[in-house]
């Protein structure tokens, strides 16, 4: 393991070198100065993991010192050291964010163990600095693939937007086009970025459940709030409330909703005050709203209230330059994922791709290199593999059950259209996992949506939930999207 770094300010030669021993002894690397100059210096250079700073310094104060630290961005844990301590600088090096405050003269054991936590905390927030930039990085637009004159002009757009202090904003493109993409980029993209992201699917949750999970409700608001709840828009404060398939939300809940938005207040069920919230609410829907609006199912006023930025995000048939963009971003994907070395596609796979009408947009774009990288064994990837849907053959080893692909030729209950074409190997299979892969094909297909998943299964929702319960299923596309999720 790296040796913490300490760095050492005190204008007394006779301290810095007893530090300096004790130091080594408890196994951590040291560096002295004796003034402010030279330790804000050495603290730019050599980036200390913990600073032992002398309140009284020859040049200027150590609280002076430790203020230049904080404002040029310094992450060490300072610890402030002095023989008759203050009360005022006490408070003043608290409130400038020192880690600690110690007398002198100084009890070594004592200040190992602060030392040693110190340096722990500071590692620790340095590991979860980055992880959060490496969240961002994969969330922020790096992931969003997309060259088309379309998508570059929206992507413009959304960076604008991002800035802006707009409150609420309206994506609509049909499903499997990156709306829940779009709308993590714009959240850490923006100011918010450090507080919540929060996401709530509006069709997965049913009506009488929706209102306390998006509000909160008081202790004993109905007969099972046993306990007080925070709802999501007290949750996502400070950041971004994404409201998955707004089309699907209540009547009730519509105009609750709209009151919200208006005056970025709040009130749990079962409350008798408001509470002032301050969330950016990106709403985001697969159906045309404007036809909801004029067939009466969706407020109009709420719609002009949301529209007010709206971003479409067009179809992958429209701007069909990002299909390749995007094939080679996904095989990209899955080669790291699952440990392949797929060099590229065949020419005759790039024409596939290239022509296919893509119904599921880049969702069933990234489903098919999916599938087709899990069984690839040549460097590149052959349309083979690819769903019937895009290689147009019959024949060939792309079945759509994609988890169980039946042997070349072989047609199985073709005549059927309710079951798909499966096939059973000679060394017999397993019903438990046909029934898993059929259950999460469902899912896939539908998107997420459970109520569709279950019809395409012809079960009930609740039938649907106890076998992804059992098969520990929760979301398709990735590990991260079950609703409500806090980011
Ligand atoms: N431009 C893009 N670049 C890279 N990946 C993308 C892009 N657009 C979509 N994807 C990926 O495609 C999949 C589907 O996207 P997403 O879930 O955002 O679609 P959606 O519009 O929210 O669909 P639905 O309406 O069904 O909820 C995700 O895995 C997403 O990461
Ligand atoms: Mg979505």
């Amino acid at each position: 393991m790296l040796k913490r770094k300490v760095l050492i300010v005190d204008d007394e030669k006779l301290v810095r070198w007893s530090l300096t021993q004790k130091c080594a002894e408890y196994g951590f690397q040291s560096l002295e100065a004796p003034g402010g100059e030279e330790a804000l210096r050495l603290a730019a250079a050599e980036t200390p993991d913990v600073i032992l700073l002398d309140v009284h310094l020859p040049d200027q104060s150590g609280i002076e010192v430790l203020e230049k630290l904080k404002q040029a961005g310094d992450t060490s844990a300072v610890i402030m050291m002095t023989a008759d301590p203050q009360l005022e600088e006490v408070k003043a090096a608290l409130r400038l964010g020192a880690y600690d405050f110690i007398t002198k003269p100084l009890n070594f054991e004592e200040l190992s163990v602060t030392v040693q936590n110190a340096a722990e905390a500071n590692a620790l927030r340095t590991e979860v600095e980055s992880l959060r930039s490496e969240m961002r990085r994969r969330t922020g637009y790096h992931d969003v693939v997309g060259v088309s004159r379309k998508m570059t002009e929206l992507m413009k757009f959304v960076r604008k937007i991002a800035a802006s202090e707009a409150s609420t904003i309206l994506i609509q493109g049909e499903s499997g086009t990156g709306k829940d993409l779009i709308a993590k980029a714009i959240h850490y993209d923006s100011a918010r970025t450090d507080r919540p992201f929060v996401a709530i699917n509006c069709s997965a949750i049913p009506e009488n459940l929706m209102e306390a999970e998006l509000f909160g409700h008081e202790r004993g608001a109905f007969t099972d709030a046993k306990a007080l709840k925070k709802g999501l828009f007290e949750v996502a404060d400070g950041g971004t409330l994404f409201l998955d398939e707004i089309g699907e939300l209540s009547p009730l809940l519509q105009a609750k909703l709209l009151r919200v938005l208006e005056d970025q207040v709040v009130r749990r069920v079962g409350g008798v005050r408001d509470f002032q919230v301050n969330v950016r609410v990106i709403a985001a829907s697969n159906r045309d709203l404007e036809r909801a609006v004029r067939e009466g199912h969706f407020r109009q006023d709420l719609y002009y209230r949301l529209a007010i930025i709206s971003i479409f995000i067009p179809p992958l048939r429209d701007r069909k330059d990002d299909i390749l963009p995007l094939a080679d971003f996904f095989l990209d994907h899955y080669n790291r994922k699952f440990r392949k070395s797929v060099r590229g596609m065949t020419e005759e796979t790039r024409r596939l791709l290239l022509e296919n009408e893509w119904p599921g947009n880049v969702r069933e774009l990234k489903n098919a290199i999916e599938r087709a990288m899990i069984l690839e064994e040549d460097s590149l990837l052959r349309p083979n593999y690819l769903p019937h849907a895009v290689s147009g053959s019959h024949t060939g080893p792309g079945t759509s059950a994609s988890a169980f692909p039946a042997p070349a030729g072989e047609t199985s209950f073709a005549g059927s259209r309710r079951l798909p074409a499966l096939s059973i190997p000679d060394g017999g299979t397993s019903l438990q996992d046909i029934e898993h892969a059929l259950v999460e094909m469902a899912l896939r297909q539908a998107g997420g949506n459970q109520m569709r998943a279950a019809k395409l299964l012809d079960i009930s929702r609740d039938a649907l939930r106890y076998k992804m319960k059992k098969f520990g299923l929760t979301h398709p596309d990735d590990d991260e999207q079950a609703a409500p999720a806090t980011a």
